[in-house]
């Protein structure tokens, strides 16, 4: 029997290191955690997006007394942006939360339902995303494309 195996690189940065476009949607992202509407987690999160017409648009998490509606913020900003300006491709995806554990900063990466929807877009226009987890100790985590922490993703082609 054969065993596969397959790696992922992430690159972790002070914000302050970043390109300046990549500091401008990882502060964007924090700020839109403040539009989220989180009152059963209280669990805060924001994304923000930078397209290739150089629109920045962005989502937080919009919960409901049905929890299962929930949305998360990265689908709340690329459903909005897939809207808004179908044409366009995402070049980056920024995610920001705040979560501490033992007054340790903690990264929170996308959840799986997320990873699949940046991936579908991925692939809908044959570009990688860029995507930055932020934290609030001002950490960041870039990866160059989602399909770093989404190995073996299903897509379109697997359904002809
Ligand atoms: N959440 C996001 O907004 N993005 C993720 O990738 C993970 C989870 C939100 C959904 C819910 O409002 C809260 O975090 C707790 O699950």
């Amino acid at each position: 029997m054969a065993i596969v195996k397959f790696e992922s690189e992430l690159e972790v940065l002070h914000i302050n290191d970043l390109d300046l476009e990549d500091q401008v949607i990882c502060k964007a992202a924090t700020k839109a955690m403040k539009n989220a509407y989180a009152i059963y987690s209280n669990f805060q999160v924001g994304s923000a997006l930078l397209l290739d017409n150089g629109e920045i648009v962005t989502g937080s998490n919009q919960e409901n007394a049905v929890y299962p509606l929930t949305l998360c913020a990265e689908r709340v900003a690329i459903f909005a942006a897939s809207h808004q300006y179908p044409n366009a491709s995402i070049l980056k995806l920024a995610v920001a939360t705040s979560h501490e554990e033992k007054g340790e900063e903690i990264p929170v990466f996308p959840c799986g339902s997320c990873r699949q929807v940046i991936n579908e877009q991925e692939d809908r226009r044959s570009n990688s995303i860029e995507v930055f987890i932020v934290g609030s100790d001002e950490k960041v985590y870039k990866m160059a494309s989602i399909k770093a922490i989404l190995p073996f993703a299903f897509k379109k082609s697997d359904l002809k």
